[in-house]
């Protein structure tokens, strides 16, 4: 049970939004495990609960039912104080939208992290800083702002701020998306790169093609975790469902 090769084993885990009157069930008995130095894509139509899911597994959110050990804490039962301990330790997240604050410059901003912890004084966070924006080729941006910079460059920082504080695990929710192809690939070398290095990496993504560039590829449909073969059947009749209304729409039109 305890596989303390695991940085994450997760099982059962259950969310339900609850807006106005609707009811949605964004993961339904949802079950995963990442084991050290894998790198594992998570993908999926829009609206199928991969960004609830990395919520969940960044301790941003919490489930509603299941169980979730990550790092060898048992989390599920933890209060906010605690999860966000553990989240500062453990998780470094890197967001669509980089996330980095404009008033602060690039060091700052990679320094942050590191300011919420206690015993890392002030000349040991300067190298570990210097070091991971060495990491992603930033380095020499050091004193410039955000705004400074270009989104590719935006979001090597904020790579830098999710590896700065030694995390267990990086978990990137569609690290792409804000960023046209040269600079979304550059991004996915640089996972690339990091794993390559020996980090264990989650990424959530819709674009299977970054997806098949994972060590191993993790399909979501509908709120739940499903196999190549039923994903691909699944999307199929999504498709010959819209294809079906589109037709209906168009015999109303015409
Ligand atoms: N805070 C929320 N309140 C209500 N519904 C939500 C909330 N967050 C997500 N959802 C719903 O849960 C489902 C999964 O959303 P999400 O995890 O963001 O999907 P994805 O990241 O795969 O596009 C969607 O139907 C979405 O509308
Ligand atoms: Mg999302």
């Amino acid at each position: 049970m305890n596989d303390t090769s695991n940085v994450i084993t997760l099982g059962g885990i259950r969310k339900v939004f609850q807006a106005d009157e609707v009811e949605t069930h964004a993961l339904s008995d949802v079950h995963l495990d990442v084991r050290l130095g894998e790198y594992v894509s998570i993908s999926g139509p829009s609206g199928c609960g991969k960004s609830t899911l990395l919520s969940i597994l960044g301790l941003l959110d919490t489930a509603d039912a299941g169980s979730y050990v990550l790092s060898g804490h048992d989390v599920a039962g933890m209060n906010a104080a605690e999860r966000a301990r553990i989240r500062n330790a453990e998780i470094g997240f890197i967001f669509q939208a980089f996330n980095l604050i404009g008033d602060l410059s690039v060091q700052e901003n990679v320094e942050l992290p590191l300011t919420y912890r206690s015993g890392i004084g002030a000349a040991e966070r300067r190298e570990r800083v210097q070091e991971a924006l060495e990491r992603v080729g930033m380095a020499h941006r050091m004193r410039h702002y955000p705004a400074q910079l270009s989104g590719g460059q935006q979001q090597r920082v904020a790579v830098a701020r999710a590896l700065v504080g030694k995390p267990a695990i990086l978990l990137a929710d569609e690290p792409t998306g804000n960023l046209d192809s040269r600079n979304g690939e550059a991004v996915m070398a640089l996972l690339d790169e990091l794993h390559k290095g020996g980090a264990t990496i989650c990424m959530v993504t819709h674009d299977s093609r970054y997806a098949e560039l994972a060590q191993r590829k993790i399909r979501m449909f509908d709120g739940r975790v499903v196999d190549e073969e039923t994903f691909d059947r699944l999307r199929r009749e999504d498709e010959q469902r819209i294809d079906a209304l589109i037709g209906q729409r168009v015999e109303v039109d015409a």
